[in-house]
């Protein structure tokens, strides 16, 4: 088969993005934007149902096609009925973006200090609604031939720091281990871990003046901040055909933050 630029389309496909209706400017919203861009169908799950909808209508406006779905990604029956919304709207879904998660919440706070119930919601979240939304979508990616999942890691997981980062860690395992399971079944499963970006929770966690800035200017190879606009090209290249070989990788789009052999 000869390369065309055009294997980095997803006409015709359809993709769900979780935590895409979030604060203003999010990277769930650049995902979602960016897929319909690029052809795809997009169904806009979020907690919060209104942003939900006005980014739907963003995609709609724009003349791509797209639904909105309030879900709580920790309750298993809401991910089934979302799933459900999407097959009765597009015919099923090809294309899964985890990418809500809990992340300005638990803060910096020393681990040993965090309330275990505090904990225990991050994990249901970043992990557990992970894990509810491929449950509930794998079905119809293997109905129809194959599929790709990506998963939101972070900079903050490569080494974790802090129990935002364990719970992105195991997201990476969910990855890796799905990567193998649902390989035959054509269904890639990667990552993408962002450096420090300036959606507006970005923007609420890490202000100019914090530590963790500072520490990142010391480090970081090329340039600390990015814009969620930055991390499309990646996941198009994880969602498309042009990345049909790739699997149970994690691409790291930072600057230059983590480096790793
Ligand atoms: N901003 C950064 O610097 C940065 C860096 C690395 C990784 N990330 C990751 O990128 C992703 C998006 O981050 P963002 O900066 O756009 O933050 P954000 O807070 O705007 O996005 C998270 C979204 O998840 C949704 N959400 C939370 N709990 C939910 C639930 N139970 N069910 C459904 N939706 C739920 C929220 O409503 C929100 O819209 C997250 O996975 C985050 O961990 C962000």
């Amino acid at each position: 088969m000869t390369f065309s630029i055009d294997q980095y389309r997803v006409d015709g496909k359809v993709a769900v993005v979780t935590g895409a209706g979030g604060r203003g400017n999010s990277i769930g919203r650049a995902y979602a934007l960016g897929l319909a861009k690029a052809g795809a169908a997009v169904v806009v799950a979020d907690l919060n149902a209104e942003g939900a909808q006005a980014v739907a209508g963003e995609i709609v406006a724009a003349g791509g096609k797209a639904i909105a779905v309030g879900v709580d990604i920790t309750s298993q029956d809401a991910v089934r009925a979302m799933a459900q919304q999407a097959k009765d709207a597009f015919g099923g879904v090809d294309i899964l973006v985890n990418n809500a998660a809990l992340m300005v919440e638990l803060g910096y706070q020393p681990a040993i200090e965090v309330p275990i119930e505090d904990w225990n919601k991050l994990v249901a979240v970043n992990v557990t609604g992970a894990l509810n939304c491929c449950q509930a979508l794998v079905p119809q990616m293997r109905e129809r031939g194959g599929g790709k999942i990506v998963n939101q890691l972070s900079g903050g997981a490569f080494p974790a720091q802090s129990l935002y980062g364990v719970s992105k860690l195991a997201l990476l395992g969910l990855t890796t281990t799905l990567a193998r399971q649902l390989g035959r079944d054509k269904i890639n499963v990667n990552a993408i871990a962002p450096g420090n970006v300036m959606s507006d929770a970005g923007k609420l966690l890490t202000p100019d003046e914090s530590p963790f800035v500072k520490l990142l200017e010391a480090t970081v190879a090329m340039r600390v901040r990015g814009e969620p606009d930055e991390l499309v090209g990646a996941l198009l290249l994880l969602c498309s055909s042009a990345g049909d070989w790739i699997t149970g990788q994690t691409l790291h789009v930072d600057g230059g933050w983590v480096i790793r052999p």
